[in-house]
């Protein structure tokens, strides 16, 4: 399987606290049966204030870190976004990794906040697909106005927006509402990728493994297949060729 969101990279946002945590989350990532890995820590302007370099910096050193350990597992970096104006800057300028690529644009991992839809939201989506960039819209699920209004993500995907569930939701560890809507949108196929969003070996582990097993039986195996490897592997290739 392939985890296409994880907060592994140490020290650098609200994920891993060090090396050696950030290696025994890949390697519970690893007994799960993930193979590849791409660190998305936050860029969420004045709370996690990264950069490429910041994310470099920590991807290195977590890479070093793995050579000399027993995890086989492939990693690369890229970040989680936390929506803002400031957006439309950071790709004039270059300044946001991506997750990967799919349909000739790349993909990046574009965060709402929990309590609501900004307005503008529809504008930016509009403004980054004429730019070649498609947003992963990470989590809808945990939005509480998508847990009130489920509808309102029909123009996210009219629009060809990816979508991203977190494992956890649909197990139930931040409660009912992520959970019924994840099952919802399960149902309606509308998701893309079943990403671990994993934080810490105590607070948030990863459970991919879980999720795939919880989608076979609520959907099909086919499904659980495309959400776990076959969809995050078309979208992460461009990142390790
Ligand atoms: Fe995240």
């Amino acid at each position: 399987m392939i985890d296409l969101h994880c907060h592994v990279l140490a020290n650098i946002d609200d994920g891993a606290k060090s090396v050696d945590e950030a290696l025994s989350l890949m390697a519970l990532a690893q007994e799960q049966g993930v193979t590849r890995m791409v660190a998305t820590p936050h860029i969420h302007l004045g709370i996690y204030d990264n950069d490429i370099n910041s994310i470099s910096a920590a991807y290195k050193a977590l890479s070093q870190a793995l050579v000399s350990s027993n995890i086989a597992i492939e990693l690369r970096a890229a970040a989680e976004v936390r929506i803002s104006p400031e957006i439309v800057l950071f790709v004039e300028q270059h300044k946001l990794p991506f997750i990967g690529h799919y349909q000739q644009k790349d993909v990046l991992l574009l965060e709402l906040p929990s309590s609501h839809i900004p307005a503008g939201t529809d504008r930016l989506i509009s403004w980054l697909l004429s730019k070649n960039v498609l947003p992963m819209i990470a989590h809808p699920e945990r939005n509480r106005e998508l847990q009130n209004h489920p509808h309102r993500i029909k123009p996210f995907v009219q629009s060809g927006c990816l979508l991203q569930l977190t494992a956890a939701s649909l197990l139930g560890d931040f409660g009912d509402a992520p959970k019924q809507l994840s099952e919802h949108f399960l149902e309606q196929r509308l998701y893309t990728i079943i990403a671990s969003d994993c934080h810490s070996l105590k607070r948030r582990p990863p459970k991919i493994a879980q999720a795939k097993q919880l989608v076979s039986s609520l959907v099909d195996e086919e499904y659980a297949f495309a959400l776990t490897t076959d969809m995050p592997r078309t979208i992460s290739n461009s990142l390790f060729q």
